[in-house]
């Protein structure tokens, strides 16, 4: 199902069809001025999935130091559970590592059980939460970890 699914660099021309599924996957969607800031240099990488010339899904990843962020992760809703998501994280996580980064870190709402089991497939491991951290509704975020030893790199 998704070895045809090609992960790389987003461009910034892609930037209305990122923003279509950032709107119709979050209650609080990143602006487009967030997405011109990572599009304009620095630290955050922005992916593209990209199926068959349509853009099926995107993912920001900041990484400074030892240390990398999942910002943003998103599948279009047509296109769940076909593996889109579990390449974008495998793209990062590669990256993360080659660029030198120790571990990489996330927050990920209470209440959403597709990404909570993803990343707990890819090896990340629940380290805190974030009480009543988002709104919309008001909800813990949990915080996760991955060290990126070589041997441990999950399942996905
Ligand atoms: C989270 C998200 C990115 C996962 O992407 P995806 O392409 O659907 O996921 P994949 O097909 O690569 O699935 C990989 C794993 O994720 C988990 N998963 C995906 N969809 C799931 C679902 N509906 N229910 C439970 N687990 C699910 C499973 O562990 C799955 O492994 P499996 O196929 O062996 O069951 C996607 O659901 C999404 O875009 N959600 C809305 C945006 C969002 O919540 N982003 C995360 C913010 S922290």
């Amino acid at each position: 199902m998704s070895a045809d699914c090609l992960i790389r660099p987003a461009r910034e021309d892609e930037l209305e069809e990122i923003l279509a599924i950032e709107n119709a996957s979050f209650t609080c969607p990143w602006s487009r001025q967030s997405f011109l800031d990572a599009f304009a240099g620095g630290p955050v990488t922005i992916y593209a999935a990209e199926r068959d010339g349509v853009l099926v899904g995107f993912s920001c990843l900041l990484t400074i130091g030892e240390e990398a962020e999942i910002l943003n992760i998103a599948a279009a809703p047509d296109h769940r559970h076909e593996g889109v998501g579990g390449l974008l994280l495998i793209r990062m996580l590669d990256d993360a590592e080659e660029s030198g980064a120790q571990n990489v870190y996330l927050e990920v709402r209470a209440s959403n059980t597709p990404a909570r089991s993803l990343y707990k497939k890819a090896g990340f491991s629940e380290i805190g939460i974030r009480r009543h951290y988002y709104t919309k509704p008001r909800e813990d975020a949990i915080l996760m970890k991955k060290a990126l030893f070589p041997e441990d790199k999950g399942h996905l």
